[in-house]
């Protein structure tokens, strides 16, 4: 049984993953509820949101992104575009969106004033607490997965195609699948730079 620090280690941007399942989709999906109820908000404001996207869902996901880019990539660079959206997001097994609803964040704004800009703040640590549960957890599953972000200009067909509420900002999108290799080397900075212990 791994530990929580064997996954936090092990947890890496994977950019080689197929669609073979990994868990039963039932199980996936309730282990990404499990994690977004119980990860932490800001006064528990719980203003993060998620969408997975499973099969031809997934796909059409990342045919958006294609077609977005297609229209802004110079055509002698779009091949290079193309074949990473194809081999490294397109080819998993499904892909999770991590959104906030701004009506919640705007609320605790409304109700604490004083700490509107915060809120904004908090709202992003939040969901990138959660986006790092989730990548973390999946780790420990057996998925591969990394961190997208073709936001903002998928926001208005993503939202169009699965008719989501206006009010939900998306704010990365996940590809996962089963890791078809190991990710490359990492560096690492002199860790007493990075923390000070004084006692
Ligand atoms: C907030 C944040 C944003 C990131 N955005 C992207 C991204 O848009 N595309 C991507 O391929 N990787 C993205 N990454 C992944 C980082 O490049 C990666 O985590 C880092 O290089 C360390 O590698 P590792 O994930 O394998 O440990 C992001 C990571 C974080 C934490």
């Amino acid at each position: 049984m791994k530990t929580i620090l064997d996954s936090i280690k092990d947890r890496r941007s994977i950019y080689t993953i197929n669609d073979n399942p990994v868990l039963k989709d039932e199980e996936l999906e309730k282990l990404i509820k499990e994690v977004t109820k119980h990860v932490p908000s800001p006064y528990n404001m719980q203003s993060q949101r998620v969408v997975l996207l499973l099969g031809e869902e997934h796909h059409k996901l990342w045919n958006i992104v294609l077609e977005t880019l297609r229209k802004m990539v110079p055509e002698e660079k779009f091949g290079t575009t193309e074949a990473k959206i194809k081999t490294a997001f397109d080819a998993g097994y499904a892909t999770i969106l991590y959104f906030e609803d701004e009506d919640v964040v705007k609320s605790m704004g409304d109700k604490f004033p004083s700490y509107r800009e915060n809120f904004n703040t908090w709202s992003t640590q939040a969901n990138g607490m959660l986006q790092y549960a989730l990548w973390t957890t999946l780790e420990s599953e057996g998925y591969g997965a990394s961190l997208q972000h073709y936001n903002p200009i998928i926001d208005d067909e993503v939202k169009e195609t699965w008719n989501l509420p206006k009010s939900w900002k998306l704010y990365a999108q996940m590809p996962i699948g089963k890791p078809t290799g190991e990710p490359g080397d990492k560096e690492f900075m002199p860790i007493d730079e990075k923390v000070k212990v004084f006692k």
